[in-house]
């Protein structure tokens, strides 16, 4: 190893406190990056990787990027999942000849970035901890940037699912775990995770004698992981975490279970087909006016109560604004506001500028119109809300008169604090202007002593202040001029009187500037005291925010309030999908539903393809999802008993990424639902069995609702769309299964779909006919509907084998049959001896050997 030179070992020393991140090293005007960290910096920045010699034939890879245009490389680092060590010259680099003196002053990582720039203001962003007992375990997550700090305790069935609903940006877990998840992870020494270690430094964080107040006094695990939150927040932020003023415990049981699988067949927050944000529950929910609205309405659909008051709560709140006047007033004010929760973050943690919190004042100073305007409501959650916003008269006050109207981005620079709030600093701005007329005169003067006409006094950061005489002037310089700089045509000097003068001018700059920054500071943290009841009142009217917008979206959609109550009944009359209603503008049909526990417990659909069997099942769903989330519904009128989960199985989600076929995922969320479902449960099955054999694929699906039927633990509440005519029997044998179809009519050879859900079974399938619609040539679709005929009239050649190949014109053998097969073999070689492998990406690949199986299955 060759002797580093006294940068590079400094650069070890204080790389080796940060292994995992990529550090980057202040050197004078630009951030540098050495090594392995080079050469990803490099890769994901597309910057020049160089190299810097160290030693004989040694050279250090080396990439950098200038200070000046930090922010946007730092960002991007970020995004790409990076951790960021920022490591500054804290020494006076122009005063020592000595190596600067450096250190990190902040590490960036996923889930503890407060910079604007890498937020999203309509999402939280969470930083996970886990922990666990072996048994249960526990979870604590923060998003620094708004101080939101909540935690809970669970089984380990529910926390693969409830990380996934938590959506954690990054995820701290104990180095002996061994828990498969998807996103960036950290693991921390197991001590970390200590729960009695936990406790106490949450005790003292909050200044309590115990954590009863906040009602997590007996969550043990939970602690655990919170002190590996405070930690590793501590270290990463290098300072306590002051925005942190509450906790916010909850138990998985208080709120409607949604699992992964159904949160994305239901399209909650994204499509299914491109994970796009349109055309969801969210977007069309989404009609908030704030970024806490926007947070708390996302929570909100993620989490609908299971709890009947609170639900009662919700709905009245909204039923008072959707009548009232002043809802359109108070969305103005709402629109007006600022993000106050990442806003007092900010202030909180030392990070806001001086024009974060001229914003802050903004929207502060709108608190008390939003108050004045809620006064006139009655409903409890309205009170609640009026009385958790505080009015913060000082505290705006005291922004008004310390800090200018439109100040700088930065707190170093000066120009921040109003004219009158501090004496020194009028004082000091008087002698740098007095300053800079003294100068000027004295360029005056020095012109008549010398008689040089052309005499200049300048200035610039090398030298200083200066006098400067051109050349042919220089046998008029007086004594006491002493030179400091030669140009092409003229010289530079400088005089006693004039360093003096000058010293006092920019030591009063430089003075200024630095008393303007300590005023900010401490304008900033007697803000920060009051960090609590600012986050209070941004919460309060994040869920006013999510109210106006739940009235808004009743009233603009004809929405009604439904009723939620205990019973194993749901009663929906002329019910509609949320959002496919908004596609099919005016056009959308609307369907009633009646389930319970009893007579009506399974319903059994059937109709054609495209006659809308899926949208049927999924808005009931929804309408479910949006009862008890405190919302009114797309319906004529809804009587919901309370859900406790909904469980799907919808499409065929083949899922190729993940290396599982169609069927075995179906059997897998089967599974799932079998195992967990309950009679209060809602269960969608949307053609379960079809990733198989006919056969198998039938006995399976007729088993699961047996099951489904007869297990008294199960019972669970469930629509059942298929393709499997024979199912349609169930309702024979089993008194809580009734069938239903979605009608449509033929119109000569046409078919036309009714969309409309009535009793009964459907007649048949008419696959041929939306066939014919897709544009299939003219003579397969006539060949089909022979082929269909010869298997409805149950034409067998041998026993279980459909006499498939009989035709009007010919009379065809078994030899013909297999001869299907064989020239479906013949077909296949040719598509097998056609497929260029190499230029093929596995997951092409795979989808290729599934169509090529399929060929292969459809004649078997
Ligand atoms: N009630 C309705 N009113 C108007 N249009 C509807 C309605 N229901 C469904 N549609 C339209 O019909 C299309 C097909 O519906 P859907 O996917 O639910 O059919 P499906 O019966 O599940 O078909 P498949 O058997 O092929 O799965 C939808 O995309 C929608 O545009
Ligand atoms: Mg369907």
């Amino acid at each position: 190893m060759p002797k580093l030179t006294p940068l590079l070992a400094q650069y070890q020393r204080i790389k080796e406190k940060h292994r995992d991140a990529i550090l980057l090293f202040r050197l004078g005007d630009f951030y540098e990056t050495f090594y392995d960290d080079a050469k990803r910096a490099a890769k994901i920045l597309n910057l020049t990787l160089t190299s810097r010699p160290c030693g004989k034939q040694h050279r250090v890879p080396l990439a950098g990027f200038p200070y000046k245009a930090s922010e946007t490389y730092i960002d991007k680092l970020v995004k790409a999942g990076q951790t960021i060590a920022i490591c500054e010259q804290l020494g006076d680099a122009k005063s020592s000849r000595e190596l600067v003196y450096r250190e990190v002053v902040e590490v960036i990582t996923p889930g503890t970035v407060c910079r604007e720039s890498l937020l999203d203001t309509r999402r939280n962003n969470y930083l996970v901890s886990i922990s666990s007992d072996g048994e249960r375990f526990g979870l604590a997550f923060c998003d620094l940037s708004t101080g939101d700090f909540r935690l809970t305790e669970l089984g380990r069935n529910k926390v693969l699912e409830e990380l996934e609903r938590i959506d954690a940006k990054e995820l701290l877990m104990p180095s002996s775990f061994q828990l498969k998840v998807t996103g960036p992870v950290r693991s921390l020494d197991d001590y970390r995770f200590d729960p009695h270690a936990g406790y106490e430094r949450l005790r003292q964080h909050f200044g309590v004698a115990s954590l009863s107040g906040f009602g997590c006094e007996e969550m043990k695990l939970a602690h655990g992981a919170s002190g590996a939150i405070f930690s590793y927040l501590e270290e990463t932020q290098k300072r306590t975490i002051d925005n942190i003023t509450k906790l916010s415990p909850y138990r998985v049981e208080q709120f409607m279970w949604i699992d992964t699988t159904t949160r994305r067949n239901l399209e909650l927050l994204e499509r299914i087909r491109d994970s796009g944000r349109e055309d969801t529950l969210l977007a069309v929910l989404d009609r908030t006016s704030t970024a806490m609205g926007a947070r708390e309405v996302r929570r909100w659909i993620l989490s609908p109560l299971l709890d009947l008051q609170a639900i009662k709560k919700r709905q009245d709140g909204v039923a008072e604004l959707l009548e009232s006047e002043r809802r359109k007033a108070i969305e103005k004010v709402l629109l007006q506001l600022g993000d106050i929760e990442r806003l007092i973050s900010k202030v909180a943690l030392e990070k806001a500028t001086p024009r974060d919190v001229i914003a802050l004042r903004e929207s502060l100073t709108r608190l008390p119109a939003v108050k004045a305007l809620l006064q006139d409501f009655t409903s409890s959650y309205q009170r609640e809300i009026d009385g958790r916003i505080s009015r913060f008269d000082s505290v705006c006050e005291l922004i008004s008169s310390a800090i200018v109207d439109s100040p700088p981005s930065t707190s170093q620079e000066g120009g921040i604090i109003k004219p009158g709030f501090d004496g020194e600093v009028d004082r000091l701005r008087g002698l740098t202007s007095s300053g800079k007329t003294l100068i000027a005169e004295m360029e005056a003067k020095e012109r008549a002593r010398t008689g040089i006409t052309s005499l200049k006094v300048g200035y610039n950061s090398v030298f200083g202040y200066y006098i400067e005489v051109t050349k042919p002037n220089l046998h008029l310089v007086p004594e006491g001029y002493m030179r400091k700089q030669t140009l092409v045509n003229a010289e530079r000097y400088i005089t006693q009187e004039l360093k003096e003068l000058e010293t006092s001018v920019l030591g009063a700059e430089d003075k200024l500037k630095e008393m303007e920054h300590d005023i900010f500071c401490r304008v900033r943290k007697e803000i920060g005291t009051v960090t609590d009841r600012v986050q209070e009142s941004a919460r309060a009217i994040g869920e006013l925010d999510v109210l106006c917008c739940l009235a808004r979206v009743a009233k603009e959609n004809r929405w009604t309030k439904p009723t939620v109550d205990g019973t194993d009944r749901i009663r929906i009359v002329d019910g509609r999908h949320p959002v496919v209603e908004m596609m099919v503008a005016g056009g959308f049909v609307p369907n009633s539903c009646e389930l319970n526990g009893t007579t009506q417990q399974i319903l059994v659909i059937t109709g054609p393809n495209m006659a809308g069997k899926s949208t049927y099942l999924r808005q009931i769903a929804l309408i479910v999802i949006l009862a008890q989330i405190g919302s009114y519904v797309p319906a004529k009128d809804a009587k919901i008993g309370l859900v406790d989960r909904i469980f799907t199985r919808i499409g065929a989600s083949d899922d190729l990424s993940r290396g599982v076929s169609t069927f075995l995922a179906e059997m897998n969320e089967a599974a799932n639902i079998l195992n967990n479902a309950t009679p209060r449960s809602l269960v969608l099955l949307d053609e379960i069995g079809r990733g198989t054999s006919t056969y198998d694929g039938l006995s399976i699906a007729w088993a699961v609702v047996e099951h489904l039927h007869n297990n008294p633990v199960v019972k669970a509440r469930t629509l059942f769309a298929t393709h499997y005519h024979q199912l349609t029997e169930l309702e024979y044998v089993l008194e809580g299964v009734k069938n239903y179809n979605v009608a449509c009519k033929e119109v000569g050879e046409r078919i036309v779909f009714l969309r409309k859900v009535v009793p009964g079974a459907s007649d048949r399938s008419y696959g041929v006919e939306v066939a014919k619609l897709a544009g299939l040539p003219r003579e397969v679709i006539e060949r089909a509907r022979e082929i269909l005929e010869n298997l409805e009239e149950d034409e067998f050649l041998v026993p279980g084998m459909p006499r498939l190949a009989k035709s009007k014109d010919r009379e065809v053998g078994p030899s013909e049959q297999l001869s299907i097969f064989s020239s479906s073999l013949v077909n296949l070689k040719e598509e097998l001896s056609k497929l260029n492998l190499e230029g093929m990406t596995p997951i092409e690949a795979l989808n290729r050997l599934f169509e090529l199986k399929k060929l292969l299955d459809s004649h078997k």
